[in-house]
């Protein structure tokens, strides 16, 4: 628990627990605690709690399962599957296999650019463009070499079979008919998915005759390239860290961002952003950040991550490349990395961006193509919320077309918003546009970025955060903490603790399992229920004996009688019962009073 935490946060011993900055929210002081006997966490800021299977699950942005396997990984602890059909377990070990032959593929290849004189050239050139060792060995990266079949005979002497190594793309049958190594003589950026498992390649070629530049894994049952963001596995933690992903166009990009301390970064293999990056994308961040090349085709590119993005809760900034630099050149030059934030601080919405690329094209010396401007600017103004932003733009429309403000004004309110957002974010973009492929043919499209529905999709907070809970609940959370903490006195007040002192079905459901299980609480608790796993988990966390004082129980109990009959008598005051209201009041009075007195330091309390 201690070490795995350790990676995100800087972590001080005291006792069994360990204190540190919390990962999961910005604070100066730290206010997150891990017991590493227990094996949990909890943030006394922010709320968050849980075991390590929470903590993976929430730092990586993964699913239960997706963590339970990333652990055992990790430690190599076998998970064994209940329940498997034969043939799903039949496809799931072949995938295995060929998940095996290309990590197996990338260290060799890895290994051959560190150490083989035919590599010589590969470690220039790369060592040319300022990418250092440690990143190239963090990425994986590697060489191919030469020879038609280094790869087919390794492999088949590892026990891999020729139709395994073609089923990778490794290995592609020749014209006539014989099989041959697919990369070969280029360097290799080894692909992984999410959960770092190889799915495929991308090479670049050595030599300028050789094309194509990149030559990349075929879309084979591994390697779908539209679903691929090129370097998420080591982007992913500092992508939910930072609430935002920079996206990339290359290879070399991804890799020199991350030297230069930008790991947040991850590439999109040259192509259009495709609806699954940007889903992918929208799991972990809320903000995007494209750093595209200047030129007219990644210009394309950011006006269709805005149609594809349509509908999504996801804010699209655009980093205003300098025409004939790449991120790459940028980052690997002196001082490129603080050079690069300054670009990404610059970055601006979409909408502006739009706005900027139209008014650069028009030719201010013809009317026609003043109005043309104006046509192609008005729908993606009026996609704009009204507000300060749409209003300095419109002004920068009139001013740019030299067109008077009204007459733009007047143009507005005859206009249809561009591409608006469906309200139920179903399909993408709207006005009979492709959310996807479909060619921006010249006319800018798009809709607003960071329009899309109220984040209300988000469902419910989960069940360690406290920030969003009312002052009740956290009493009520309180109240469990200190009785684990302190058993023997606490077993009376959870006995006596009713539904009708609660007011979330999940503490509800708490106090149920402490009735039975106050003294060891995570023992025997069902691991599939992770909500209610998860609030005892992080009750299990706070529960510190000494923070318990004298009576705090009893306290903080007669609290939750109170604002239980506190629910009564508004219940009651609605009824004509007075003979009811009557009573209710006198336990009322008697209860305060009762409170009051608990409250007044008696002797030998501390
Ligand atoms: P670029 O041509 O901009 O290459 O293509 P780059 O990343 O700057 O490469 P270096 O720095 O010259 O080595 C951008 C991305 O488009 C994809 C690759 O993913 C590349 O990184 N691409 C490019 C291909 O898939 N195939 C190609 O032939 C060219
Ligand atoms: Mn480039």
């Amino acid at each position: 628990m201690v070490e795995i935490v350790s990676a995100h946060t800087d972590l001080r011993r005291s006792g069994v627990r360990y204190t540190g900055l919390c990962p999961f929210h910005e604070e100066r002081s730290p206010s997150f605690s891990v017991h590493a006997e227990e094996k949990l966490y909890h943030c006394f800021g922010c709320g968050v709690g849980g075991d390590i299977f929470d903590f993976v699950t929430e730092i990586e942005n993964i699913d239960f399962p997706a963590a339970v396997e990333t652990l055992a990984d990790r430690y190599g602890v076998e998970v064994t599957r209940e329940q498997e059909d034969p043939q799903a377990e039949e496809r799931r070990k072949a995938r295995l296999r060929l998940s095996e032959l290309l990590d197996r593929a990338a260290t060799f290849y890895s290994t051959f650019l560190q150490d083989a004189p035919e590599a010589a050239k590969a470690r220039e050139y790369l060592a040319s463009r300022g990418l250092g060792e440690e990143v190239l060995k963090q990425f994986g990266v590697g060489y191919a070499p030469s020879a038609w079949d280094t790869l087919i005979m390794r492999g088949q002497q590892a026990g891999f079979k020729v139709s395994e190594l073609a089923a990778t793309g490794l290995a592609q049958k020749g014209r006539t008919g014989g099989m041959y190594d697919r990369f070969r003589e280029r360097i290799t950026f080894p692909i992984r998915d999410a959960r770092g498992r190889a799915v495929g390649f991308g090479a670049r070629a050595m030599r300028s005759e050789q094309k194509p530049k990149y030559l990349n894994s075929a879309e084979n049952e591994l390697f779908h390239k539209s679903e691929i963001l090129y370097g998420i596995d080591q982007a992913r933690p500092a992508m939910a860290k930072a609430g935002r992903a920079i996206v990339v166009e290359g290879y070399t990009d991804v890799l020199a961002l991350h030297q230069a301390g930008l790991a947040e970064t991850v590439g999109i293999m040259g192509t259009a952003i495709t609806e699954q990056q940007i889903a992918q994308l929208s799991a972990t961040v809320g903000t995007v950040i494209l750093a595209l090349d200047a030129d007219a085709a990644g210009q394309k590119a950011m006006l269709r991550a805005q149609q594809v993005a349509a509908g999504r809760s996801l804010t699209i900034r655009v980093v205003a490349m300098p025409a004939g630099e790449d991120p790459a050149e940028i980052a690997t030059a002196e001082g490129g990395g603080e050079r690069f934030l300054e670009l990404v601080a610059g970055a601006v919405d979409l909408p502006e961006f739009q706005i900027g690329l139209i008014l650069d094209a028009v030719d201010s010396s013809s009317p026609q193509d003043r109005d043309r401007g104006l046509g192609e600017a008005a729908p993606v103004l009026v996609a704009i919320p009204p507000g300060a932003t749409r209003e300095e733009l419109t002004r920068r429309v009139a001013e740019g077309l030299d067109i008077d403000p009204a007459v733009v004004v007047a143009r507005l309110a005859q206009t249809v918003p561009a591409a608006a957002a469906p309200p139920t974010g179903a399909s993408g973009a709207g006005a009979g546009r492709a959310p996807n492929r479909a060619d921006a043919g010249g006319a800018p499209a798009g809709g607003p970025s960071g329009i899309g529905p109220p984040p209300g999709e988000a469902g419910p907070p989960p069940a360690g955060s406290s920030s969003l809970l009312s002052r009740r609940e956290r009493r009520e959370r309180s109240l469990l903490a200190m009785c684990i903490a302190r058993p023997q006195e606490g077993r009376e007040y959870i006995a006596r603790l009713e539904p009708e002192h609660l007011t979330s079905p999940l503490t509800v459901r708490a106090v149920a399992w402490l009735k039975d299980h106050l003294e060891n609480p995570t023992e025997g608790l069902d691991q599939a229920d992770r909500e209610l796993h998860s609030l005892i988990a992080a009750m299990v966390v706070r529960a510190d004996p000494k923070q318990v004082g004298e009576g705090s129980i009893r306290r903080n109990f007669m609290e939750l009688e109170l604002a239980s009959l506190e629910d009564e008598i508004a219940v009651a005051a609605s009824g004509d019962d007075p003979g009811r209201r009557a009573e209710l009041n006198r336990r009322r009075s008697k209860l305060v009073e009762e409170l009051r007195r608990a409250e007044a330091p008696g002797p030998g309390q501390t």
